[in-house]
C-alpha cells in the first residue's frame, strides 16, 4: 500500500537540514553516509490537514516527534531540538512551503559518519548524526471502499533482533519485501504475522478486527510499530462507543473469521480490508464499526471535533520564495 510516489520535496521547496532552513534541493548526502550503507536511521510520517484557504493542523505532530526521538536514542543519534521545538520547525517549514491543501512532513534523524579517530566499523558510538525535515503536498492515497490484504510469507522481525516499535530507516526492507510479494500476488497490501505466527501488523499499518461487536488489535508485545492512529482509533471507540478495544495476541484464524478489519496509519488513514487472503472479510463490503471509526477520524483530522483539539497544531500559510 503506498502513495506511489516518493517521499521528496518538489522543486522550488524549503527543507529543515541541519539547523537551518535551506532549499530542498541544495540538500546533498554522499555515498559515505553511515545511514545510507547500515540503515542506521530513523524516521516519521506527519500528516497536515487543510481547514480552510489559508490554515492546516498537523496531527498529533508532537505524539510523532517523541516517538522518533526515542527511535533515535535506540540508535544512539542525538536529534537535537525537543519534541515541542521539532514541532515549531515543521510548522515554520510548512508555512514556508506554503501547501495549499492537504500535506505530509517527513522527518529523518540519521547517522552520518565516524568522528576523527573512530575506527573503521558498524557502530553506533562515535558516529555524528544529521536531521532533516521535509514536506510535500499529500491527500489520500487509498481507497476508501476497501483493500485486499494477504498474509505475507516475511515475518515481521522480532522484537529480539530489530524491535518494529522503533521507526528505523534499515528495518524498512522488511516491509518492503512484504510489500512486494504482496502486489506480485494481486493484493493491496500485505499482513505480517510475528515469529510466533501471530498477527502483527500490515506493512505500514495497524491491524484491527471486530467479531460479534468486540474490537481486537494486535498487542504491544506482538511485534508491532506502536501507531499514533492506533492510539487515536482506541481513543475514540472508548469515548464515542464506550467500546474498549483488546490489545492482545491475534490469532492468524481470527483473520478468516472476523466481521470486519480495518488497517490504521498516518498515511493510509483508517482503510476498510474487504478481502483477505482471497476470501471476503465479513459481507465484503466496510462493515458500521469501520466506518463510524473512519468518521470519526476524519471529523478530528479536520478539527471538526472540539474535543480532539488537543491533537491539533494550526498551521498559517504564507509561502517563503527561495
Ligand atoms: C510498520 C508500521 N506500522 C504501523 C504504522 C502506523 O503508525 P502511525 O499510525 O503512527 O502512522 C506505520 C506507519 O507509520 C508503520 O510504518
Amino acid at each position: 500500500m503506498s502513495a506511489g510516489r516518493s517521499a521528496a520535496p518538489a522543486r522550488g521547496q524549503w527543507a529543515f537540514h541541519d539547523g537551518a532552513f535551506v532549499p530542498a534541493a541544495e540538500v546533498r548526502l554522499g555515498p559515505g553516509l553511515q545511514a545510507l550503507q547500515y540503515g542506521t536511521g530513523v524516521f516519521e510520517g506527519i500528516r497536515a490537514y487543510a481547514a480552510g484557504p489559508d490554515t492546516s493542523h498537523l496531527y498529533r505532530a508532537r505524539d510523532h516527534f517523541s516517538r522518533m526521538i526515542s527511535s533515535a536514542a535506540l540508535l544512539r543519534i542525538a536529534v537535537g531540538p525537543s519534541a515541542d521545538e521539532l514541532v515549531e520547525i515543521t510548522t515554520e517549514l510548512l508555512r514556508r512551503n506554503g501547501h495549499t491543501g492537504d500535506a505530509y512532513v517527513r522527518p529523518l534523524a540519521y547517522k552520518t559518519a565516524l568522528e576523527p579517530g573512530v575506527p573503521f566499523g558498524v557502530r553506533l558510538q562515535g558516529v555524528s548524526s544529521s536531521l532533516t525535515v521535509v514536506s510535500l503536498p499529500m491527500g489520500s492515497y487509498v481507497p476508501k471502499e476497501g483493500i485486499s490484504c494477504g498474509v505475507s510469507s516475511w515475518r515481521r522481525i522480532p522484537d529480539s533482533s530489530l524491535p518494529a516499535r522503533a521507526k528505523i530507516t534499515g528495518a524498512y526492507a522488511n516491509n518492503a519485501l512484504a510489500t512486494d510479494e504482496a502486489t506480485q500476488a494481486g493484493y493491496d497490501d500485505a499482513v505480517f504475522l510475528n515469529q510466533a505466527g501471530h498477527v502483527a501488523e500490515a506493512s505500514t499499518a495497524n491491524v484491527f478486527l471486530v467479531r460479534a461487536g468486540r474490537v481486537a488489535t494486535p498487542s504491544h508485545a506482538s511485534d508491532i510499530l506502536e501507531g499514533i492512529t492506533r492510539d487515536s482509533v482506541i481513543s475514540l471507540l472508548r469515548r464515542d462507543e464506550g467500546v474498549e478495544v483488546e490489545q492482545r495476541t491475534v490469532l492468524r484464524s481470527e483473520l478468516g473469521t472476523a466481521d470486519e478489519i480495518f488497517l490504521t496509519g498516518t498515511g493510509c488513514e483508517i482503510v476498510p480490508v474487504t478481502s483477505m487472503d482471497g476470501r471476503p472479510v465479513g459481507s465484503g463490503a466496510p462493515g458500521p464499526v469501520t466506518r463510524r471509526v473512519m468518521d470519526a477520524y476524519e471529523r478530528a483530522v479536520r478539527a471538526r471535533d472540539p474535543r480532539t483539539a488537543e491533537w491539533l497544531t494550526p498551521v498559517h500559510r504564507t509561502a517563503v520564495r527561495l
